[in-house]
């Protein structure tokens, strides 16, 4: 199992000094409105992405009056029949730059710290996933290639930086020949890109349904996911299409077709799940989307990941929070969820269950039920 065991925030939002230990399952923080909840859940993922979820700003996140916040983790992982891995892990953060620690040593790479913290998170934005463009699809589906497939990083890392070659060199409206200098490596990562695409959605779609028919029974249709490339569906050859389409993406400025534009659509009988769920089926979707990636990641990597649900009643009625609350103590996956009330703990496990009070931005545990 991969838990967090400690959390220790410092300056981050309202919180000035947060230090506690964590259940390995339920992790329920009650708090009044602005007592600091998101930020808790925030703060975890801010060291486990390196962004926040909330603004692309870093200064925002420091406390003010302050100059520097730290998030600090220690998180075991215990597989079957191996060892128990334990790993601490670091981030602080000024408004210039950021430093990353990890077992007491500063580390470069983001990507150490995302692999070693596999967190999912549930907010009452996370409908969005369905309504906004497909960015947001993208790196959902990217977050699992990336834990499922060690290839993933750099062959993304590698497009990245072909694209903006090939971009700079369209919006400078530089001649075909200079702009073509970056097709081949455009492409062939593209391709390999899309391979770990369309078997990461294969072996998902089925932890999918199962999910769907635990969370909406009502549903009789299955669902279906739809890959999409990033191209034209018929095309066979994606040189020949960049050869063709230069002069429309010299006057774009940018590159039409690639990996950065895949997307996924999701349809119940034909039709988009954003037009015809309802918008507690599209919450319920969205958790069945991140259960489905909890299975599979367990499966395939035998470590569960670790949820994070902000304001949880926001999000479900009783019954599907319940239900909910059911299949992450089926899945044995750590979770941290914030709520404003306090009906959740009657029905708690109080033997994997801790409980805290927060009041601006102070931690207070309270017994369990
Ligand atoms: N950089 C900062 N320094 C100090 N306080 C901040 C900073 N940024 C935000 N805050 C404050 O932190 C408080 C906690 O905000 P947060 O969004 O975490 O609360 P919350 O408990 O999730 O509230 P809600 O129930 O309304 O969602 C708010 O009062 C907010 O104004
Ligand atoms: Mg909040």
């Amino acid at each position: 199992m991969t838990q967090i065991t400690q959390l220790s925030l410092q300056y981050f939002r309202n919180c000035q000094q947060i230090q506690c230990e964590l259940s390995r399952g339920l992790n329920l923080i009650i708090g009044d409105n602005a007592s600091g909840k998101t930020s808790i859940i925030e703060a975890i993922w801010v060291l486990a992405t390196g962004r926040s979820f909330r603004t692309a700003k870093s200064h925002l996140l420091i406390q003010h009056q302050q100059t520097a916040l730290t998030v600090f983790a220690e998180v075991t992982s215990s597989h079957k029949r191996t060892n128990i891995n334990s790993h601490r892990l670091g981030v602080q953060k000024t408004a210039q730059q950021s430093q990353l620690r990890m077992d007491g040593e500063t580390i470069q790479s983001q990507s150490t710290i995302a692999q070693h913290l596999p967190v999912q998170l549930l907010t009452p934005e996370s409908h969005k996933l369905l309504e906004d463009g497909p960015k947001a699809r993208r790196q959902f589906m990217d977050w699992g290639c990336f834990h499922q497939s060690p290839d993933f990083m750099p062959l993304w890392r590698n497009y990245q930086r072909g694209l903006k070659q090939r971009n700079q060199a369209l919006k400078k409206k530089l001649p075909k020949k200079q702009v073509q200098l970056w097709d081949q490596t455009l492409v062939e990562n593209a391709l390999k890109i899309d391979q770990i695409r369309q078997a990461y959605l294969k072996n998902l779609t089925p932890y999918l349904v199962t999910f769907c028919q635990a969370l909406m029974p009502e549903i009789t249709e299955n669902v279906i996911c739809q890959y999409r490339a990033g191209w034209p569906k018929n095309t066979e050859d994606l040189m020949a299409l960049y050869s063709h389409n230069f002069q429309k993406e010299s006057t774009l400025g940018h590159t039409q077709y690639g990996a950065h534009r895949a997307d996924i659509r999701f349809k119940f009988s034909g039709q988009e799940a954003i037009n015809t769920l309802s918008r507690g089926q599209q919450k319920l979707f969205v958790c069945a989307l991140l259960l489905a990636q909890a299975s599979l990641h367990e499966k395939t990597l035998q470590e569960p990941v670790i949820m994070l649900i902000d304001d949880l009643p926001a999000e479900l009625d009783e019954t599907h929070r319940l239900k909910l609350l059911e299949l992450l103590q089926v899945l044995k996956i750590q979770h941290i969820i914030t709520s404003t009330s306090q009906t959740l703990i009657s029905i708690l496990n109080p033997e994997t269950t801790h409980i805290w009070q927060l009041n601006e931005g102070e931690l207070t545990q309270i017994p369990p039920p």
